[in-house]
This record gives structure tokens, C-alpha cells and sequence, in this order.
């Protein structure tokens, strides 16, 4: 048995969900005729109490169709320096958009309001505009970390005041909503746009929803064709994200719950060194002694369980809609016996 911990991107799509894929009635996107398609943009639009959605191929491109339609060449984007739209899109910001980023130094990915406020340029000729704030939730490198919604109305408050546009990277913003009990609609009526992911927590292949207002969404339609996320018979894949809406969210606080006892396991462990608090899917924690990191991931692997090591210092594991209890079980004894 195979326990692989890697990610939540890991996830194969179960039958239940393959035969809902089948099933799905289908045409052209591009044309817009894709029933399955435009029945998947509707619902995630009116979840979040927005106006308009769009189905993307992936996170990086739903992200990168905002940073776009947001912002102008020679523009400065404010975001935490660990956050993925920053250090994980290949330099997309500046290859796609021609912006300029200001890293924060946030707390396990999170930042403030007050940060923000100091940061954001002055009218002034030296200095690249700031046109975006992009926030990040769950916080991937801060461990699954959850903003608190008083710090991100806060946040919405200073971009209102210096007529800065608002982004989510919400590709885990699902766990977010079920570790705090808030609702998505308390999420769409701060941010300007709101990207989510269906194949990370919620287990489908492929796919992503980025959510805003109809104006922009036209726009972003414009530039998902651009970038070549023009799909055609599409549906089949958002029939998958249609089925996780109804079938998987529920499952993620089992997730949290599986994170928490593995790392109750670890921390019994004298080579196990400091914890980032356990929130919600992801542990990161830092191991010294005996084990390197990679030296822990090959000895797990060795036993079946695969691990990242994410830093000189640390080990990442995400717990995901692929592990049962008994994997959970497994890798317990197994931690137990290290
Ligand atoms: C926080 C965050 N945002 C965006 C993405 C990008 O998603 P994708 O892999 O679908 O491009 C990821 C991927 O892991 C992520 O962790």
C-alpha cells in the first residue's frame, strides 16, 4: 500500500466521479456551449455570491488571468514572499503581466493590513504604481495556514482607500472555509476576484474557477484564449469539479482531522524540531538529529510513504481525499517505530 503524501494535487479521480465525467453533456467552450461548462461557472459564481465565473485548466493560469486583467505593465503587486503566485508561476507575473512584486515578510504566509498600508507606493515618478493586492489562503509554505476574515477586511479596507484591486489565490481556500465554519459568500463580497481549485482538496483532475464581476470576466475570457485555455469539450472535466462540489467538500474536515493525528505522532519524536501549527491539510515541520530531511523522506519511502522535503530544514505532507484512516493508522505505527 502506497501512501503518498506528497500533495493534494496527488488525488485520482474516484469511479463515482469518472462515471459522472462520462456522463456529461458537452460542446464547444469556446463557443460557449458547453452545457456541463456553463452549469459549473453558474454555481461557483452564485456560491460565492458573485457575478460571473470562468473554467480554467489550472491554478497558475486562473491566477495569472487576474494578475493580467488587474494590472498594466510596469505595474507593482503587493503579496507575501512565500506565496505561490510569486515563487511557484515561473516568473509569470513578470512574463505575463510586466509587473513588479513587493515580497512581505508575512507569519506563516499571512500578512496585514498594516503591512500592506506601508507598502504600497506613493504618487511619484520613481516609483512602479501599486495596482494589486494578492492574498493567499490557505497559505501553502505557512503550512494551510487561515487568515483571520477581521485581518482580511482590514486588508480590503486599505485597498478600498488607495484604489488597489483585491485577489484571491483561494486553490485551498475550500479548507479555509471548512477549518474557520465561514461561507464562501462572506469571501465574495471582499474580493474583486477570487481564483479556487477543484483538483487539490476536492479531488478532481483538473481545474480551476477564477470568480468576479461580469466585466472582468469577459476580460479574463479574452485572455484565457491568449494564453491558449481555450478548451473545447471541456465539460467533461468540469463535470468532475460539479461532483466534488456535491460529493467532497464535505470530506475535508476529515483531512484536518488526519493531520492532526499525524502530527500528535511526530511530535513525540525527538527528531522532530518545531511544528507550524496544524489548521487545517498540510503539516510542515523541521527535523534535525538523527534525520535530515531527505534523509526522513528516503527512509519513509522505503517504507511506502512519500514525503516532500520542502527546505534544507523542513518536511511537508498534505493529507488529501486518497487517504483513508487506515493509511492514517499505517503511517502512525510506522512514525511510532522510527
Ligand atoms: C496556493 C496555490 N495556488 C495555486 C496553485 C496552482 O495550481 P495548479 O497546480 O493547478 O496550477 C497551487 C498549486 O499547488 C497552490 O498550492
Amino acid at each position: 500500500m502506497l501512501i503518498d503524501l506528497r500533495s493534494d494535487t496527488f488525488t485520482k479521480p474516484s469511479a463515482e466521479m469518472l462515471e459522472a465525467m462520462m456522463q456529461a453533456p458537452v460542446g464547444d467552450d469556446v463557443f460557449g456551449e458547453d452545457p456541463t461548462v456553463n452549469r459549473l461557472e453558474t454555481i461557483t459564481a452564485e456560491m460565492f455570491g458573485m457575478e460571473a465565473a470562468l473554467f480554467c485548466p489550472s491554478g497558475t493560469m486562473a491566477n495569472q488571468i487576474a494578475i493580467k486583467c488587474h494590472t498594466q505593465p510596469g505595474n507593482e503587486i503587493i503579496c507575501e514572499k512565500n506565496s505561490h503566485v510569486y515563487i511557484y508561476e515561473g516568473g509569470g507575473i513578470a512574463f505575463n503581466s510586466g509587473c513588479q512584486v513587493k515580497p512581505i515578510e508575512g507569519i506563516r504566509g499571512l500578512i496585514t493590513a498594516e503591512q500592506v498600508q506601508q507598502l504600497i507606493n506613493p504618487e511619484d515618478i520613481h516609483k512602479a504604481p501599486t495596482a494589486l493586492v494578492s492574498l493567499e489562503n490557505t497559505s501553502n509554505r505557512g503550512g494551510g495556514a487561515c487568515y483571520e476574515f477581521d485581518e482580511i477586511l482590514k486588508i480590503k479596507n486599505t485597498c478600498v482607500e488607495n484604489s488597489l484591486k483585491l485577489h484571491l489565490d483561494g486553490a485551498r481556500l475550500w479548507n479555509a472555509l471548512v477549518a474557520k465554519n465561514e461561507t464562501p459568500a462572506q469571501f465574495g463580497e471582499v474580493f474583486d476576484t477570487i481564483s479556487v481549485c477543484l483538483s487539490k482538496g476536492l479531488g478532481a483532475p483538473v481545474g480551476s474557477v477564477l470568480i468576479g464581476k461580469n466585466d472582468f470576466i469577459n476580460k479574463a475570457r479574452r485572455v484565457r484564449k491568449i494564453f491558449g485555455g481555450g478548451m473545447r469539450q471541456a465539460g467533461y472535466l468540469a463535470a468532475a469539479g460539479i461532483y466534488a462540489y456535491e460529493f467532497n467538500y464535505g470530506k475535508l474536515a476529515q483531512d484536518h482531522q488526519h493531520a492532526k493525528e499525524i502530527a500528535e505522532a511526530l511530535l513525540k519524536k525527538d527528531f522532530i524540531g518545531k511544528m507550524l501549527p496544524v489548521e487545517t491539510n498540510i503539516l510542515i515541520f523541521e527535523v534535525h538529529g538523527h534525520y535530515s530531511p531527505v534523509s526522513f523522506a528516503e527512509k519513509l519511502k522505503k517504507l511506502n510513504i512519500l514525503v516532500i522535503p520542502i527546505s534544507p530544514t523542513q518536511v511537508r505532507m498534505v493529507l488529501h481525499l486518497d487517504i483513508t484512516q487506515q493509511m492514517v493508522r499505517e503511517v502512525v505505527e510506522v512514525i511510532g517505530h522510527l
